[in-house]
C-alpha cells in the first residue's frame, strides 16, 4: 500500500483520484481548485463527495510526477522532503503536466530531445537548456539538443566531449533525478566562458542505467533560480529518463515485431512456394501413375492380339513351305483354317477391348466437354438420367428413391451429370447389390449455404472407410478380373472438380455407401 500523499490523473487532467493520504493533506474544494489547475477537469459526483482538499494547508513538497507504462494516466506523488505552499505545488505541476502533455505523442528520440528543450524553454522559463547523452563505452559525453547563447534552441549533436574533463560527472550520477546546484559559477558556451551565474546538472535514467543529464544556467537573465525551481528541473530530469525508456522499449517492441513480420512473411512465403511445388509433384504422380495404368490396361488387349496374329504368320509360313514342298495335306488345310479362324477372332475381341479402353480414357481428360455448359434444373435432370436407365435398374430390382428440391437450377454440362449418375448406379449395381435383398438408391439435393448439395445412397455392402479417398484413384478397383478398370470414380471426381465442386465418402453408420457431391450455382 503506498502510503505516501497521492493522487492519480489521466493525462488530459479530466479525472483523477485522491487517496487518503493526499485527503488528509490537502484541504481544498476539489472542485474549485483542482479545475483551477486543469480547466477542463471533470470529476463525477461520488469523487466531488469524498474528496475534499484544506486550502493553504502546508504540504509537503515537491511532487513525483510518473506516467503510468502503457497507460494514460500520471501518479502524482508528493515527497515529503521539503515543506512548501500549496500555490507553488499548483504551479510546479501545472508547469510539468503541461510539458509533458506535448511529449505524449513523439515517438522518436531525436523528436523528444528538441521537444522538451522548446517546451522548457517556454514553459518554464528557463534562459539556457541542453540535453546531453553519454556514450560510456568511449568515455564521451554528446549532444543533442540545446540553447545557444541568446537563447536560441540549436542542433547540438555534433558536440562531443571526455567524461574524465567533466569532474562534477561522477558525483552527480549519485544524484539521480536531482538537480545538482552550483549557486555562483563560471558559465560556458562552446568552451568559452561567458559570464557568471547559477547552472544546475540533473543526471536522468532509462530504468537502471543513467543516460545522460540536462544542464541548465541563467546566463541571458541572471534571474534567481527559486527553490521550486529547482526542484522541477530533478524532476524534468526523471520524466525525460522515464519518456526516454518507454521510447526505447516502445521502438525495440516495434522493430522486434517487423523483424518477426519479416521473418513469418519468409516462411509463409516459403510455405507456399512448398506447397505449389508439392501440387506439381502430386500432379506429376499422378500423370505418372495415370499413364503408367493406362499402358498396363491397353498392353493386355494388345499383346493377346499380337499373340494371335503372330500364331497366324507362323501357320501361315508353315503352311507355304508345306505347298511349295508338295507336302500339304488336306487335314493341314483344315487344321490352319481353324487356327486362323481362332486367333483372328481372338484379336479382333482384343483389339475392340482396346479400342474400349481408348474411349474410357478419352473421358479422363477433363478439358473435353467445356463448351457444352447449359442451363439444367436438378430435379428433372435426375429424373431424366434414372428413365433412361430404367431397364437395369428394373432387371436388377432396385428401388430409386430421390428427394430433390425443384427449384434447384444451375449452369451446368448435361453429359457429365449423365455420366456421374449412371456411373454411381452402375457401381451399386456391381459392387453395393452383392446379396442384398432389397436393393436402394436415394438420391437427394438441396441448396445448404449458397451451394448445391447433393446426397448419393445406397443400402449395399459400403466401402471400408479406409479406402473412402483410395477408390477415387484411377486404376483401383477390387473387380479387375472382372473387366472393370478402376475409372468410374476417377471420372466422376474430375467431372465434379471441373463444375467446381467437390465429392466425398460420408463416414456414416448405417449400411451402404453415402456419397456426397457439393457444387456451385
Ligand atoms: N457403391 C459402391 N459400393 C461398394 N463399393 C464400391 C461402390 N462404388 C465403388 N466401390 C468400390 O470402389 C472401387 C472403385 O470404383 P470405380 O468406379 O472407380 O472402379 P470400378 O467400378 O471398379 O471400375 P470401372 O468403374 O472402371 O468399371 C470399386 O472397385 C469398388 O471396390
Ligand atoms: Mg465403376
Amino acid at each position: 500500500m503506498n502510503k505516501k500523499p497521492s493522487i492519480i490523473m489521466d493525462i488530459e487532467g479530466n479525472n483523477c483520484i485522491f487517496n487518503k493520504e493526499a485527503n488528509k493533506v490537502f484541504n481544498l474544494d476539489l472542485l474549485d481548485d483542482i479545475r483551477e489547475l486543469f480547466p477542463d477537469i471533470y470529476l463525477d459526483k461520488d469523487m466531488e463527495s469524498q474528496n475534499c482538499i484544506k486550502k493553504n494547508t502546508k504540504i509537503s513538497y515537491p511532487i513525483n510526477l510518473t506516467l503510468f507504462k502503457n497507460t494514460n494516466h500520471w501518479l502524482i506523488e508528493i515527497k515529503d522532503s521539503l515543506e512548501c505552499q500549496w500555490d507553488e505545488f499548483v504551479k510546479c505541476q501545472r508547469l510539468l503536466h503541461v510539458l509533458f502533455l506535448d511529449l505524449i505523442s513523439i515517438n522518436s528520440e531525436k523528436d523528444l530531445y528538441k521537444t522538451l528543450i522548446i517546451k522548457a524553454r517556454k514553459i518554464l522559463n528557463i534562459d539556457r537548456i541542453g540535453i546531453l547523452l553519454f556514450d560510456s563505452q568511449n568515455g564521451k559525453i554528446k549532444g543533442t539538443w540545446g540553447t545557444n547563447r541568446w537563447g536560441e534552441v540549436v542542433d547540438q549533436s555534433s558536440y562531443e566531449g571526455y567524461l574524465a574533463e567533466k569532474d562534477s560527472y561522477k558525483e552527480s550520477l549519485d544524484f539521480k533525478n536531482y538537480a545538482v546546484y552550483n549557486h555562483d559559477t563560471y558559465l560556458y558556451d562552446d568552451g568559452e566562458i561567458i559570464g557568471r551565474g547559477w547552472n544546475t546538472k540533473s543526471i536522468f535514467y532509462a530504468g537502471q542505467k543513467p543516460v545522460g543529464w540536462i544542464s541548465c544556467d541563467n546566463s541571458i537573465s541572471k534571474k534567481p533560480l527559486p527553490i521550486w525551481k529547482k526542484e522541477i528541473l530533478g524532476e524534468l530530469a526523471r520524466m525525460t529518463g522515464e519518456f526516454l525508456f518507454n521510447l526505447r522499449l516502445e521502438n525495440h517492441l516495434k522493430s522486434e515485431v517487423e523483424k518477426k513480420t519479416v521473418k513469418l512473411n519468409k516462411t509463409i512465403q516459403e510455405l507456399k512456394e512448398t506447397q505449389d511445388n508439392l501440387i506439381e509433384a502430386e500432379k506429376l504422380a499422378s500423370i505418372g501413375s495415370l499413364i503408367s495404368g493406362v499402358a498396363h490396361e491397353i498392353n493386355t488387349p494388345i499383346g493377346v492380339a499380337l499373340t494371335g496374329v503372330s500364331h497366324i504368320e507362323e501357320t501361315t509360313k508353315d503352311l507355304m513351305e508345306k505347298i511349295d514342298g508338295g507336302r500339304l495335306k488336306k487335314k493341314d488345310l483344315d487344321i490352319f483354317v481353324n487356327d486362323s479362324l481362332y486367333s483372328s477372332t481372338l484379336c479382333v475381341s482384343s483389339l475392340k477391348r482396346a479400342g474400349e479402353l481408348v474411349n474410357i480414357f478419352k473421358q479422363l481428360s477433363v478439358d473435353q466437354e467445356s463448351t457444352n455448359n447449359e442451363e439444367l434444373n436438378l430435379s428433372e435432370l435426375v429424373e431424366n438420367v434414372l428413365l433412361s436407365i430404367k431397364y437395369s435398374t428394373k432387371l436388377n430390382g432396385i428401388k430409386v428413391e430421390t428427394d430433390i428440391d425443384k427449384n434447384i437450377n444451375f449452369i451446368g454440362n448435361p453429359k457429365s451429370f449423365y455420366q456421374i449418375l449412371t456411373n454411381l448406379i452402375n457401381n451399386s449395381i456391381v459392387h453395393g447389390f452383392i446379396n442384398i435383398p432389397k436393393p436402394l438408391i436415394k438420391i437427394s439435393g438441396r441448396i445448404i449455404s449458397g451451394k448445391i448439395d447433393v446426397n448419393y445412397s445406397d443400402n449395399g455392402v459400403g466401402i471400408p472407410k479406409k479406402l473412402h479417398k483410395k477408390v477415387f484413384e484411377p486404376f483401383y478397383t477390387t473387380k479387375r478380373n472382372q473387366g472393370n478398370t478402376g475409372l468410374g470414380l476417377n471420372i466422376i471426381y474430375n467431372s465434379v472438380l471441373k463444375q467446381g465442386g467437390k465429392i466425398s465418402i460420408k463416414d456414416h453408420k448405417d449400411k451402404g455407401t453415402q456419397f456426397n457431391i457439393q457444387f456451385n450455382i
